[in-house]
């Protein structure tokens, strides 16, 4: 689709909020690129290019990005389109969304589609809010606030995680749903309702409630656990509705998200419980999957958060065996797994309450990976140093790490499969390879222009650049160059397109707002070159003397031309005659009284400081 055309459909306003309310840290994050803070920016390895080093930032202040190494860059636009391959107008709506923005100027369907999402989370908000008040207030809640208090919950995690309670009666949320004005199909579609032969019944009732958030901390479910060993099932949770596919939601993303940038990865539990025992113990990067194993999308979800995932484990490890395949999926998403098995019976819950939180994450430092783990698992229970044990270790062990996608980390595990094993290394790649690997990835994407990096730049064109560089750092000398030096002097075609976008900018009424610049470059190369510039350093002391000396020496630059193409004129009519003589002497004197000058006035002006 191009570009230009569907820009229209979105109104400026709606894209100009966008862009102020994103923040471009989280969305990067979100989308699963790990950010370390360097400075007042934020680093990361590119997720455009293979790197080992990271060449890609990320500027909180400005709000763009890019990467030196590919020199891919620009606003938290250009990076969600280029990353989640989106077009403009489907990033818009994913950004807006985030935010909870209404775009205007649908069509009617997508706006009836929205309507009836956003009035199933109310819906949802409401009855969260609802049972939570049951639990609190009502006399009834009383046994079930008693219950939680006897396994040690405390009122502020009560509060925190809004647990609720429903009492026994069967119409008690839909009586005071349909008082507030939702409709029994509303509550049906929210999985709250079931509508059976004897007419609509509440889903939950005698159980105490978790309520289940979406990683934008939207409430799309409750997870119900009952209070008795007679009411079965013990834990009940809600169906699948539009907004809740367990496949997509993991309990407690939406707060554990928040606290994984000191951890650098999350815990992955079994409970509910599990995880409010743990937040409550100060553990608060835990997140647990409702009552399913672990899905690719769960993995896909979580890799936007962390790079690692330790997965907690009941002791017996049958759990560990049953979820193998899922894990394997994990490491095909790029996901660093590591397990942690926990005594036999016991659970996270239960084990921090005997041997206290320090034993716990003691634990969690001690998991291994999940490779390790599974070549000492097979080693452990095997006879290793039979022939046809080992070929069957071998061959599950490759299963495993074709999926792993950093090389250097499979290299790693080759190293220990081969120790553990005693087996020949070559014999292990060549199993690798039989079953798909592929060759590592290529050297770094060159950009479009190819050889066109500031290193090799000629030295008018490192002035060029230079000059342009001062005037996106310190957009009030526009006026000033724009009145002294024409757009298509430069020599190269980017930085008359640059310049020809900056004289444009240029109005009498307001300075130019290079942030707009860069929003609203026609170019994509443009926008990543500007972001670029912007975030490699921050400006030197003295803007308007160094823009000084790049315009006295590309003037310099420009008479030479001038005299060049005056004498090349005149040869090229044989007319060697007086007038030329004199037009070229006088350009030349006046291109010595220049670089004079020049010498004179800008003496350390150093045009050959490249960028790193
Ligand atoms: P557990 O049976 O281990 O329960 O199920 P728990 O979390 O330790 O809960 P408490 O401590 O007995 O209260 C682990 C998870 O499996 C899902 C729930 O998500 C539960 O937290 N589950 C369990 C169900 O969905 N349905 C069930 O009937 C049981
Ligand atoms: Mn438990």
């Amino acid at each position: 689709m191009n570009r230009a055309s569907t820009r229209n459909y979105v109104p400026r306003e709606t894209i100009d909020e966008i862009l102020s309310r994103s923040n471009i840290v989280e969305v990067i994050s979100e989308c699963g690129v790990s950010l370390r803070a360097a400075g007042r920016d934020f680093k990361a390895l590119c997720p455009f290019h293979t790197e080992k080093t990271p060449s890609f930032s990320v500027s909180v202040q400005k709000q763009i990005f890019y990467c030196f190494g590919c020199q891919t860059g620009g606003n938290v636009i250009s990076f969600v389109e280029k990353h989640q391959g989106k077009s403009f107008v489907e990033t818009i709506e994913w950004l807006a969304e985030r935010l909870n923005i209404e775009l205007p100027n649908q069509d009617p369907r997508a706006i009836a589609e929205r309507q009836r999402y956003t009035t199933l989370e109310d819906l949802n908000r409401f009855a969260v809010a609802y049972y939570h008040d049951q639990l609190l207030k009502d006399p009834a809640g009383v046994p079930a606030k008693r219950y939680l208090h006897n396994r040690g919950v405390q009122g502020s995690t009560v509060r925190s995680f809004q647990l609720g309670f429903a009492k026994s009666g069967r119409r008690e949320l839909l009586k005071a749903a349909t008082d507030k004005g939702f409709t029994t199909q509303q509550l049906v579609d929210a999985g709250l309702i079931k509508d059976e032969d004897h007419g609509p019944q509440d889903r939950f009732w005698n159980r105490i409630l978790f309520p289940i958030h979406n990683e934008r901390g939207v409430p799309v479910g409750f997870g119900g656990r009952s209070l008795s060993e007679e009411h079965q099932p013990k834990y009940l949770n809600s169906p699948a509705t539009v907004l809740y596919d367990k496949s997509n939601i993991l309990y407690n993303l939406d707060k554990a998200r928040q606290s994984v940038y000191k951890e650098q990865r999350m815990l992955l539990v079994e409970g509910y419980m599990d995880v409010l025992m743990l937040c409550q113990s100060g553990i608060e990067n835990v997140v647990a999957a409702s009552g399913t194993s672990l899905s690719e999308n769960h993995a896909r979800l979580l890799k936007r958060f962390v790079p690692e995932i330790a997965i907690v484990f009941d002791g017996d490890a049958s759990g560990f065996q049953a979820a193998q395949r899922g894990l394997l999926r994990l490491l095909a998403e790029g996901l660093r797994v590591r397990i942690a098995l926990l005594p036999t019976g016991e659970d996270p819950d239960s084990f921090t309450r005997q041997h206290g939180v320090e034993a716990f994450t003691q634990l969690i430092d001690n998991a291994v990976n999940l490779i390790e783990f599974q070549i000492q698992a097979a080693i452990q229970n095997r006879e290793i140093h039979r022939i046809d044990v080992k070929t069957q270790i071998v061959a599950e062990l490759t299963e495993t790490l074709v999926n792993v996608k950093n090389r250097v980390e499979l290299n790693e595990y080759v190293k220990y499969a081969v120790k553990e094993l005693q087996i020949d290394k070559s014999v292990l790649w060549q199993e690798l390879k039989d079953a798909g690997l592929k060759e590592a990835p290529s050297a770094p994407r060159r950009t479009k222009q190819g050889k066109a990096t500031p290193q090799k730049l000629s030295v008018r064109a490192q002035i060029e650049h230079q000059l342009i560089e001062a005037l996106l750092q310190n957009p009030t000398l526009i006026p000033y160059v724009k009145s002294r030096f024409d757009s298509q002097d430069f020599t190269e075609q980017r930085y008359i397109k640059i310049a020809q976008l900056l004289w444009k900018a240029d109005t009498d009424d307001a300075p130019v707002d290079i942030q707009d610049l860069i929003n609203n470059a026609s170019d994509e190369s443009l926008s990543a070159f500007i972001s670029g510039v912007l975030l490699r350093k921050t400006p030197p002391p003295n803007l308007q003397a160094r823009v000084d000396g790049c315009l006295k020496k590309l003037r310099t630059f420009l008479m030479r031309d001038l005299e060049q193409r005056v004498r090349s004129s005149a040869r090229a009519e044989g007319a060697d005659d007086r007038e030329t003589l004199e037009q070229l002497v006088k350009l030349s004197n006046e291109r010595r009284a220049l670089s004079h000058r020049d010498a004179k006035d800008a003496p350390n002006e150093d045009i050959n400081d490249r960028r790193s």
